[in-house]
């Protein structure tokens, strides 16, 4: 590195390749907080359209090559990529590191699968480059006004990269939403699992608007100002405050309010289900993310939903008058119902984070996470502010659930809980998250679980042998014959 490399103002602090709408708006943001950016996409049109609808805002230097945009960028030169996941990856790492030199930083900020990112950053470290995964939530408005950021990679590069990335991310109360959350695949690890809590809030919210909405019978607009008022209180998130603004909607066309005109098939690109499979693998009851990723498949599965609808029994189904309530005292037991439910999902995602950290040793501080989830991105809420909390007072916690902030608020949401999962079934409207997440609460409660019948069955037809509640070892049952028990 030569001093006129770093003090070259015709040199960009940090490069972005991949321009569509996140990649122009993160360079945007970059622009915004003063840096110079160096900016380049396969095609060069959009490179033109971010050059002309905003070259005035900020200092942009544009490439047509790659090889033209790794030589505007200062040393140790640091470009974010920003293309979709998957193959595309690979062959622009492998453009940049080429053109790069020994010590050079390649960010991918697009949702990869962590795994993924291990891979290329042993591949990077043999070639003498940096690579950092880092998971970037918010957005096409949080890339542009402020994102949260989770970085993984090596330390050494967060050093050079921390103030970069400070500069552009959320910022609650004078805390970043940014910090390095562990080496390698750390970052896109955690960003994962968020998006896997995400999918759960989504869901969780949707329960309750179809409870509102076809158990009490409330107009769109009506639960539109639920909503608002629920995020007024210990809700408020941004998750509840869009979906407020949502059902707000009147759909031009039909006069319709919009959501009504929405097929209800629902998407995913693949972080949920990646989040699942991997709770699968780490053996971490993920209960809530899983039953959020299977209920927007089953939403997808039309073809099935049709042939059902009406076809099959429904048993005897109860109206909301039928359940002699109050209305006001529903709606209450159903904000509960949410929030219980939320609860269990995050309380998931820190354990499935705490085992994969513990898996890949990656050290992954989850008051770190919290905090940086407070702003920024796509589950920020203050009940995170809570979050940091429960780990301030006991980084080991066992469970988010055992927290005694959490523990007390559960005093006050487990009867309301229970009741809103029974007058779901009643009326025979779905909440598999809800239902779910009860079902796991009250698993992790009880003295005595159905597995020991689970296990004399094993041994029964395999002798996968057991152990006893009295007493040390191994045992295993004849079960044929003269029954008898033996120690193995
Ligand atoms: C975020 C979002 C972002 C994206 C998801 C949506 O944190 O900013 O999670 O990453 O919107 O990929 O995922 P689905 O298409 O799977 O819902």
């Amino acid at each position: 590195m030569t001093n006129s490399d770093t003090q070259n103002e015709n040199l960009a602090q940090i490069g972005v390749v991949g321009l569509a709408v996140m990649g122009s708006n993160l360079a945007r943001n970059f622009a915004s907080r003063g840096h110079t950016v160096a900016v380049y996409n396969r095609s060069t049109d959009k490179t033109d359209k971010l050059i002309s609808d905003f070259g005035e805002t900020g200092n942009f230097i544009p490439s047509k090559t790659v090889e033209e945009f790794v030589a505007s960028l200062e040393r140790p030169r640091k470009a974010i990529i920003m293309v979709q996941a998957g193959t595309a990856t690979d062959a622009v790492i492998n453009q940049l590191a080429d053109a790069m030199d020994e010590g050079d930083i390649i960010i991918d900020g697009g949702n990869a699968l962590f795994t993924d990112t291990i891979r290329r950053e042993a591949e990077m470290a043999e070639r003498g480059r940096h690579f950092v995964g880092a998971g970037i939530s918010g957005g096409e408005e949080g890339a542009l006004n402020g994102p949260s950021i989770m970085p993984g990679g090596p330390k050494e590069s967060w050093d050079t990269l921390g103030p970069l990335l400070e500069s552009i991310a959320a910022n609650v109360g004078g805390t970043p939403c940014v910090t390095h959350i562990g080496p390698d695949g750390a970052g896109h690890f955690v960003k994962m699992v968020h998006n896997g809590i995400e999918y759960a809030d989504m869901q969780v919210i949707g329960e309750a608007y179809q409870l509102l909405r076809f158990g009490a019978g409330l107009e769109p607009a009506e639960i539109a100002e639920i909503f608002a008022e629920w995020n007024r209180g210990d809700l408020e998130s941004y998750l509840i405050e869009i979906t407020a603004e949502v059902l707000r909607q009147v759909d031009e066309e039909t006069g319709k309010p919009l959501v009504d005109v929405i097929l209800d098939a629902a998407g995913q690109k693949g972080t949920g289900r990646w989040t699942v499979k991997e709770a699968l693998d780490l053996g971490i009851p993920t209960t809530g993310i899983g039953e959020a990723v299977f209920a927007r498949a089953l939403s997808s599965s039309l073809g099935q939903r049709k042939a059902a609808q009406g076809n099959l029994p429904t048993g005897t189904l109860k109206t909301f008058a039928d359940l002699g309530l109050n209305r006001d005292e529903f709606i209450d037991e159903v904000r509960r119902a949410l929030y219980a439910s939320k609860l269990v999902a995050y309380a998931q995602g820190f354990d499935e984070i705490k085992a994969g950290s513990e898996e890949h040793n990656w050290g992954v501080d989850p008051r770190d996470l919290a905090t940086i989830w407070r702003g920024g991105c796509i589950i920020r809420a203050k009940f995170l502010n809570r979050i940091v909390e429960a780990y301030d007072n006991n980084a080991e916690l066992p469970s988010l659930l055992l927290d005694p902030y959490f523990n007390g608020e559960l005093g006050d949401l487990i009867d309301p809980w229970r009741n809103v999962v029974v007058y779901a079934t009643q009326l025979g409207l779905p909440a598999p998250v809800f239902t779910s997440s009860l079902a796991y609460y009250d698993s992790l409660c009880a003295e005595r679980l159905p597995a020991a019948i689970i296990q004399s069955q094993r041994d029964f037809f395999g002798a996968h042998t057991y152990q006893r509640i009295d007493k040390e070892g191994t045992f295993h049952t004849v079960w044929s014959g003269d029954r008898k028990e033996i120690q193995v």
